[in-house]
């Protein structure tokens, strides 16, 4: 067997950025708004400050308006549904983005709720993922889609281009990442199964997929031998590992080495579906704009 295609996550994502861009200006062309996006972090988690200040940069960076909202640790529920709703009310903001986990003392699901479903570019609004849940085969994504789901989905199709017919696996059902793969890649007619932690004999469920898609959180937990030959390979997993020269490394939920041996395409980590998910973000963002001021969606 010879080696996989590795998915260049990160060229895709450049492109779809340059159009993101280039549907920005397209915008302000027609007299549309500056598309604007609202970020809000409670906490100081080094890791969230580092997604949280990268979504901004490429908001400045395709021509849209940041709103960087830093709040201590101890705000209040009450103070973040707030901010929230002003940030609802607020013409100049066309998606919020709650950056999660949230402190402990928060519940992400009332947090989630209060904001606008037409400014939640993030897709976690009930409203949002019911309509997902419900898209006719081949149907319109005309409301936000979860970004690193809809980055899955855009990496494959462009891929493989139909995925008609294929036997999909999604393995992990978080309403974050698996559930949404799962309901994309129905609406794209795959057969789906989803597995998760009390699945029966995984392995050989994989062997059967045309497509896996890993998004567990257990560092390089599908193996080589779980694959079929030729079959596409996504993996979701960032995975900080202890490396042998005592520093740290980013693995993926999938063992990148043994799976592109067998498999016909692969993407990597970090480079494949990273940096799709901030692009995503901002692909939501232009077509909330668009929205917001009566323009349809434009495939970009
Ligand atoms: N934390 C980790 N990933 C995400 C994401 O996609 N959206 C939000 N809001 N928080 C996250």
């Amino acid at each position: 067997m010879g080696k996989a295609n590795v998915i260049d996550g990160k060229a895709f994502a450049a492109g779809l950025r340059q159009r993101v861009g280039a549907g920005v200006a397209a915008l302000a062309a027609e007299g549309g708004p500056k598309p604007g996006l609202a970020t809000v972090l409670v906490g100081d988690d080094p890791a969230s400050d580092v997604y949280v200040r990268s979504k901004g940069r490429m908001a400045a960076e395709l021509g849209m308006a940041s709103f960087d909202h830093r709040l201590p640790a101890a705000t209040t529920e009450a103070e973040l549904l707030e901010l929230i709703a002003r940030l609802n009310l607020d013409p100049a903001v066309h998606g919020i983005l709650v950056q999660l986990p949230l402190p402990r003392h928060i519940d992400p699901a009332k947090v989630l709720l209060a904001i606008d479903p037409a400014k939640d570019v993030d897709g976690f609004h009930p409203s949002n993922v019911g309509r997902l849940g419900s898209v006719a085969p081949g149907g319109p994504l005309d409301f936000p889609v979860p970004c690193t789901p809809l980055g899955v989905s855009m990496l494959l199709q462009d891929v493989l281009g139909s995925l008609s017919g294929s036997d999909a696996l999604v393995i992990g059902r978080s309403t974050l990442v698996g559930r949404p793969v799962a309901q994309l890649l129905l609406r794209a007619d795959c057969t789906v199964t989803i597995a998760h932690s009390r699945t029966r004999d995984l392995p050989a469920l994989s062997r059967r997929a045309d497509i896996v898609v890993a998004a567990i959180g257990r560092p390089q937990f599908v193996r080589g031998d779980w694959i079929k030959p030729g079959a596409t390979v996504i993996d979701v997993g960032i995975n900080r590992v202890a490396a042998a020269d005592g520093k740290s490394r980013l693995v993926g939920d999938v063992a990148f080495d043994e799976v592109a041996a067998v498999a016909g395409h692969v993407t990597p980590v970090p480079g494949g579906v990273g940096p799709m998910t901030v692009a995503c973000l901002m692909y939501n963002t232009l077509q909330e704009a668009r929205r917001a001021a009566g323009l349809p969606f434009v495939a970009v």
